[in-house]
């Protein structure tokens, strides 16, 4: 993050999933390769120290979310894990069911969604107003009376910085009994999140997001999922 150009400092102003991270970030993926780096299960130091360095992260990301250590997920990234619950919900849906997604989410929250088109499912979009860069909020009404099987939006948008009202949405969601689906990316570095109080079902995040949260601890883009219903059938393979 020192590199220069033209002798002048770089000023990172973007803060996409892949960009250079700080060096207590470096310096903790090194560790684990050199220290732990191995298959969980198996009585040997490594493995237990990898064991113990995930079972230590998920507590930490518990705290950091208010819920429990076994409620947290880790996946390769927020867009994997995403593709993943989809798959599972798509277990509870029957041709014509409806998924309802936003315009101004990220693709991560969008692609996984909209694959099950091609399984026959529709999928409505709640519109965004370009002059306030905000949700309309009376098409997420209108659009959210077709009962949707599932609610997928963003808690904060990487685009334009808009704070979605995710706790209305998820309240209106839960009252035609949808799931929920809150994408925490962007907003996990510039917000509390507390997932009890939010009440969604599910919640994605993406850990080296995270570095001014100083949680520096796994090898690989993490993401981490909360979610309520995660434990019941048919979701328990998520
Ligand atoms: C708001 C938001 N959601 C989702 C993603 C996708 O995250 P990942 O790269 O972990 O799939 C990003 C990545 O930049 C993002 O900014």
């Amino acid at each position: 993050m020192k590199r220069e150009i033209n002798g002048n400092l770089i000023a990172y102003l973007d803060g996409p999933g892949g960009y250079q991270v700080p060096e207590s970030v470096i310096n903790a993926v090194r560790d684990y390769f050199v220290n732990m780096n191995a298959n969980e299960g198996d009585e040997f130091e490594t493995a237990e120290n990898t064991s113990m360095m995930i079972q230590n992260t998920r507590a930490v990301f518990g705290d950091f979310f208010n819920c429990a250590w076994d409620e947290v997920v880790f996946g390769a990234n927020m867009t994997t894990l995403n593709f993943a619950l989809a798959h599972a919900l798509m277990r509870e849906m029957t041709t014509g069911d409806r998924v309802l997604i936003t315009e101004i989410d990220h693709e991560g929250n969008r692609g996984p969604w909209l694959q099950l088109m091609e399984r026959g499912i529709l999928v409505d979009e709640v519109a965004l107003d370009v002059d306030t860069r905000t949700l309309d909020m009376k098409d997420f009404e209108e659009k959210i009376s077709r009962k949707p099987k599932v609610v997928a939006v963003n808690y904060a948008s990487n685009g334009v910085g808009t704070i979605n009202e995710v706790h209305k949405i998820v309240r209106m969601a839960h009252e035609v009994g949808a799931y929920t689906v809150v994408d925490a990316v962007h907003y996990a570095a510039h917000g509390p999140i507390d997932v009890r109080e939010l009440d969604t079902d599910f919640l994605l995040c993406f850990a080296f997001r995270s570095e001014k949260m100083r949680i520096y601890f796994f090898p690989a883009p993490v993401s981490f999922r909360y979610s309520t219903a995660w434990r019941t059938p048919p979701l328990m393979s998520v």
